[in-house]
């Protein structure tokens, strides 16, 4: 199967009233554990890539190993997303390359660290979306400000620093056109969110509900959701590894999330863990190996088993085969003839 358009996963999410998890990656090994999990479970997923992660691998060694994801796993749609692109160069090189959705995370500036104005966000995300939709490519946008730093991406803080207005989130819909939308509501990128388990007051979920009932054709994102699970931190502290206590997402506020407009969970954080604990376990116990091969599948295997049991959670499972895909060219028509629109029902202003 081509890669396919997020739109078309995300509407199909919908319909079904699922989840999707987005899977951020960086090499091969990533790559086959996610569709080893999508085949086991028999599910439609997003693979996504940020900037860090174009640079590490090179866009060209990413870009052919989804390629080789697609042709491998032709019963499984995957579509291909640049996770928080900072400009819009970013996206238009992601789409140049074939990536079938973008994130334009106009809530920070171009540093990936200052948070941008209200204005300024919009300009860029709009361009972006005229660009994007031209050529049938999806486009997420962010709207409020995550707390944490990932590889140098992130304004840093708590998470509750930016929450999203809701009146803002309607106005930034209406007026960049966007299919997806990321918001802020108390989570936080890494591994780091919650100094105790989070109750339901930590997480905004009411913003969220509001958010949805006044944007219902525009697919929620929640960004920073890993879960972090103890059992994930204990086995890299049982092999050398030096974690402090935290706590991650719960899955039942994300399962939430999905029953009140969330389509697209951005998990990063809980694959490291679980790949990094693998790996220190096979060279804390067995120290005179040094074949890759020997601690990267092992690596492997654990991330495939924590990304099956989110697709699980999220309820993707078991729909990889409910559609087919329509090409990208098809799309760009919808969004050119006004049928893949998304504008609230409600105007902001
Ligand atoms: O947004 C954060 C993702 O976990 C990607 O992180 O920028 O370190 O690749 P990264
Ligand atoms: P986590 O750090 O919680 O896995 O979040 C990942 C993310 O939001 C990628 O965009
Ligand atoms: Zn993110």
């Amino acid at each position: 199967m081509p890669l396919v358009s997020m739109r078309q996963l995300l509407d199909e999410a919908a319909k079904g009233g699922y989840g999707v998890g987005a899977f951020n990656v960086n090499d091969m090994e990533q790559i086959q554990a996610i569709m080893a999990a999508a085949k086991e479970t028999k599910s439609p997923v997003i693979v996504q890539a940020s900037r860090g992660a174009r640079k590490f691998a090179e866009d060209l060694y990413l870009f052919k190993l989804i390629q080789a994801a697609a042709e491998l796993n032709p019963e499984i749609p995957i579509a291909m997303h640049q996770d928080h692109g900072n400009s819009f160069e970013t996206c238009k090189s992601a789409i140049e390359l074939g990536y079938t959705s973008v994130m334009m995370d106009g809530s920070l500036k171009e540093d990936g660290k200052t948070p941008a104005t209200f204005e300024e966000n919009v300009t860029v995300t709009k361009k972006v979306v005229d660009y994007a939709h031209e050529r049938g490519v999806t486009v997420e946008g962010e709207i409020g400000v995550l707390g944490g730093v990932e590889d140098g991406h992130g304004a840093g803080g708590t998470g509750l620093e930016h929450l999203t207005d809701p009146d803002q989130a309607v106005e930034f819909a209406e007026l960049t056109g966007v299919d997806a939308l990321a918001i802020a509501i108390g989570t936080s990128h890494g591994a780091y969110k919650f100094t105790k388990k989070p109750d339901g007051s930590v997480l905004k979920m009411d913003v969220l509900i509001a958010i949805h009932k006044r944007l219902p054709n525009t697919h929620l994102v929640m960004h920073g959701s890993s879960s972090v699970p103890k059992d994930l931190q204990d086995v890299i502290n049982q092999y050398g590894g030096k974690l402090k206590e935290t706590w991650g997402v719960p899955v039942e506020e994300i399962q939430l999330g999905i029953r009140n407009g969330v389509r697209k969970i951005n998990v990063d954080t809980d694959n490291r863990l679980a790949m990094t604990g693998a790996i220190r376990k096979v060279l804390w116990e067995s120290p005179e190996k040094f074949d890759p091969r020997d601690y990267m599948k092992p690596a492997r295997e654990a991330m495939q088993k924590v990304v099956a049991q989110r697709m699980t959670q999220f309820g993707q499972a078991g729909h990889a085969g409910d559609y087919a895909p329509i090409a990208i060219t098809e799309i760009a028509k919808g969004y050119a003839n006004g049928t893949l629109s998304t504008q609230p029902l409600v105007a902001a202003r």
